[in-house]
């Protein structure tokens, strides 16, 4: 993440505009700062923590821009205008921080899929050499790639444009919670290629029956779900997952070559290690699924009484819970507070800013899956209370 530490800090005056990048506002809590920056399309906050004389400025994790240029120029202006005198940078930006072409999407939704669409989906797909392989060999098709890793997402959307592949679509996601929002009979293929095995913590794997049941739901009949991984324990964690599905049959290779090789398989048979395909084939037509609203506030809570009686809070529900974490304001107008929230395994992290009496989710829409609609009422109480 970039950052810069600096022993001498001036804060600029808000608002501020300087090379594209708009500096709007700022919330204080007594831990630290939120600076909110907007580029283009993209909102975002810069975070800034002071100890003794020494001031630490950095991009703030949850609302970072999916390009990191946008984050390193805007610390950069707002260094500058702070007169700050960096003891430590590291905000030059690489050979590769020029600006992506093509969006990087927040939402799979954004691209009005029709029914005429012949869609792939790979999830997690890190160095992206066997999407990119896909998109170029299957230029009918649109694909998808699902990925939560913003350096891969940055990278392989420069591919992508370098490339001309106008198939291929990237989504800043995590892809347990984004099953939900696709529609049902929808799609033809879905990668699944060297997950993270997740030995330790099974629950954590982006397989699961609850994702299964999601995957079975928008595969078209014939469509297919593909497990491909080096870790025994997840193939046969994969096996009985899969198995416990009564239409969709199962099939199971071992050392089968595909026409690509992806980084990790290269690194796993250099140490000659079994590579294992787990193929879901669905055999079923699922009820018609609108794609997923997104979830609002259609109330304007009171900001005075929340900052009185705002203290971090866990709410743990049936199936979910919804952690109250930190509290910034500025003055009584405006209020950020983070949030976590959702499905136990599969949570959202999330600002809800409320400014002018109007509360929104940020820097994100929230889909309204059903663990989140279950969160989302306990949060629109408690801010109502
Ligand atoms: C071990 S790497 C494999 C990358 C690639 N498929 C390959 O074969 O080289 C796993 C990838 O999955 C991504 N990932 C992990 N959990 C994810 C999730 N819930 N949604 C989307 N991507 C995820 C990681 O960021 C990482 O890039």
């Amino acid at each position: 993440m970039p950052n810069f530490i600096t022993d001498n800090f001036t804060p600029p005056l808000l608002p501020f505009s300087e090379g594209g990048y708009d500096f709007l506002w700022e919330a204080a809590s007594p831990a630290s700062h939120y600076v909110l920056v907007r580029k283009e399309k993209a909102e975002f906050f810069i975070t800034i923590k002071s100890k003794d004389n020494n001031h630490v400025i950095k991009g703030e994790k949850i609302s970072r821009p999916s390009q990191v240029l946008f984050l390193q120029q805007a610390l950069q202006i707002y260094a500058n205008r702070a007169k700050c005198n960096a003891l430590f940078s590291n905000l030059k930006p690489s050979k590769n921080s020029r600006k992506i072409k093509n969006s990087i999407s927040k939402d799979i939704n954004e691209q009005n899929h029709t029914s005429s669409d012949e869609i792939y989906i790979e999830i997690g797909f890190g160095s992206g050499r066997h999407l990119l392989y896909q998109a170029k060999n299957n230029p009918q098709k649109k694909v998808i790639g699902i990925e939560i890793h913003k350096p891969s997402l940055e990278q392989v959307a420069r591919q992508r444009d370098a490339l001309g592949l106008e198939n291929v679509v990237l989504v800043d996601y995590d892809s347990r919670i984004l099953m939900e929002s696709l529609p049902s009979n929808s799609v033809e293929k879905i990668f699944v290629h060297f997950p993270v095995p997740w030995d330790k913590k099974p629950h954590r794997r982006v397989i699961s029956d609850y994702f299964v049941e999601e995957a079975l739901r928008v595969l078209k009949t014939g469509g297919t779900l593909e497990l491909r991984t080096d870790s025994e324990l997840y193939f046969t964690y994969a096996v009985d997952t899969f198995l416990k599905n009564e239409k969709a049959d199962v099939r199971i290779f071992k050392n089968f070559d595909l026409e690509i090789s992806s980084k990790y398989e290269d690194r796993w048979k250099r140490l000659e290690k079994n590579i294992y395909d787990v193929i879901l084939t669905n055999h079923q037509t699922s009820v018609e699924q609108e794609p997923l609203n997104t979830l609002h506030f259609d109330f304007s809570p009171n900001t005075d009484k929340i900052i009185s009686r705002f203290s971090p809070k866990l709410f743990k529900g049936e199936g979910f819970f919804v952690h109250f974490e930190t509290l910034h304001t500025k003055g009584n107008e405006v209020v950020v507070i983070k949030t976590a929230f959702g499905a136990n395994e599969r949570a959202e992290h999330s600002f809800i800013i409320i400014d002018k009496n109007k509360a929104a989710y940020f820097p994100n829409n929230i889909y309204a899956t059903k663990a989140n609609k279950m969160a989302h009422k306990i949060i629109a109480e408690w801010l109502h209370e």
